[in-house]
């Protein structure tokens, strides 16, 4: 076995160059050194989507595409859904280690005690049209949260980052449930520091003029094990755009609002959405050969398959198309599952999906359990957005601590017009 490098030869000049590999990467910067002649500003790797580019160094999510594995901390995804509670795994992604009781007790007293938001956040999203898409309200919400904020803005601040954090993760489902109540047209309901983190956020949805609000169990269960899968999910595109706005020093909520913007895109977190609109198109079992076919000649894509990592399965879309059966049992089945279930069926058999590698993602049943749970297309997305921003911040904090860190700035090839000269107006020819 050879040393860890590259011996590279520049065929242009004959020039031999060694490149050290370190963690299965050469470092691009290594590459500047490779020029044509004196003259030249040295090689640059072109990598558009990112697609073979590491762009960060992270210790908090470990996934492998080929084998379906997920781990937040070194924890399996399945041993976290199957015994942990989303509080329990968000202090896990936060600080590395499983809590203790009182930990977890202190934690969770934190959390709760961030929950209420201020009057003008309440004023600022009843301002939105009662039909705005509901990620336009948490978009604008959590870049507004900021504003209340000041001390936000100082990146040296170490000690005020952990309470951004609490704040943030604390005042999502409430901004969350606040668009749908904004949405339905009914009043608000406050946070209850009783119920623990999904029940309260059940309550603040769904209670109406009962005295007193008890959380459905399965739900409450349900939406812990969801939450729990969609916490986070190392480099992906809105965790890159949380990282790549926050390497400017901007402060975690406007980072956090640009990484929900970009969540909201139906190739992302807006899929579910995009799953249960295709659903509702297919309509009926009959017709998912022609969709079937339509999406293999290009005119359609199949929703919520396929995944820039995994090439085999997600992890995620097992265990949720597995709970999806025990809320339907609470809630009475979709009907749009058997739609689904033939989708799935036909894909994993069908030469042009298995070629392509495309499977269920997590996206493909989460949607379904949502609808059954009598919630909105439009608010699947901010399901989304709540607990992922568990995981936003986190890969922030991480980020901020990183001695790597430096603002963003990638580099380009132009392909635009040689340098010329200005002409006049009245010279210019249409
Ligand atoms: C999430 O990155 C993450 O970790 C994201 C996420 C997370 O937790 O943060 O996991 C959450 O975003 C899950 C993905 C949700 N999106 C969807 O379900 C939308 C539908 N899926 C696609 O648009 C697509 O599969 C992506 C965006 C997920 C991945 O796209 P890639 O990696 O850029 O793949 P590609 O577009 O290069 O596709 C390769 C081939 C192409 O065919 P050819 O041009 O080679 O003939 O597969 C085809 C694509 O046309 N293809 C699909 C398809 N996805 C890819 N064809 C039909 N339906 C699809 N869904």
């Amino acid at each position: 076995m050879g040393s860890d490098s590259l011996s590279i030869v520049d065929n242009r000049t004959g020039q031999k160059y060694e490149i050290p590999i370190v963690d299965g990467t050469i470092r691009a910067i290594d590459l500047r050194a490779i020029k044509k002649d004196k003259e030249d500003f040295g090689l640059l790797t072109y990598d558009p989507a990112l697609l073979n580019t590491a762009t960060a160094k992270s210790a908090i999510t470990f996934l492998d595409g080929e084998k379906g594995i997920l781990r937040y901390r070194g924890y399996p995804i399945e041993q976290l859904a199957e015994h942990s509670t989303f509080m329990e795994t968000a202090y896990l992604l936060i600080f590395g280690q499983l809590p203790t009781t009182p930990q977890l007790e202190q934690w969770e007293w934190d959390i709760s005690h961030h929950s209420l938001l201020h009057t003008n956040m309440q004023k600022l999203i009843e301002s939105f049209r009662h039909s705005a898409h509901p990620m336009s309200v948490f978009i604008g919400a959590m870049s507004a949260l900021g504003s209340l904020y000041p001390d936000a803005r100082d990146a040296s601040c170490v000690e005020c980052r952990l309470l951004q954090a609490q704040r943030i993760i604390a005042k999502v489902p409430t901004i969350g449930a606040f668009t749908y109540r904004l949405n339905m047209g009914w009043p608000m309901n406050y946070p209850d520091d009783e119920l623990g983190y999904v029940g309260n956020y059940l309550r603040m949805m769904f209670k109406m003029t009962e005295h007193k609000y008890v959380p459905n169990p399965v739900l409450e269960r349900a939406l812990n094990v969801l939450f729990i899968l969609h916490a986070d999910h190392e480099q992906n595109c809105s965790t890159s755009a949380m990282r790549f706005i926050g390497s400017s020093h901007a402060d975690p909520y406007s980072s956090l609002a640009g990484a929900a913007a970009a969540l909201y895109g139906p190739l992302h977190g807006g899929a579910n959405e995009a799953v249960l609109l295709m659903l509702e198109q297919v309509g009926s079992v009959k017709n998912v050969p022609a969709y079937i076919d339509k999406v293999k000649k290009g005119e359609a894509k199949l929703m919520g398959f396929g995944h820039r990592v995994y090439r085999n399965f997600d992890p995620r879309g097992k265990i949720i198309k597995a709970l999806a059966y025990d809320v339907f049992k609470e809630m009475g089945a979709n009907p749009l599952l058997e739609i689904a279930l033939e989708l799935e069926r036909i894909a994993l058999s069908d030469e042009y999906f298995i070629s392509r590698k495309l499977y269920p993602n997590v996206d493909f049943y989460s949607g379904l359990i949502y609808q059954a749970m009598k919630l909105p297309t439009n608010i699947f997305t901010v399901m989304f957005a709540i607990p992922r921003s568990v995981g936003w911040i986190a890969q922030w904090m991480e980020m901020m601590r990183d001695e790597d860190l430096k603002i963003v700035r990638p580099r380009q090839i132009y392909i635009g017009e040689a340098a010329r000269e200005y002409v006049p107006i009245g010279s210019r020819k249409a």
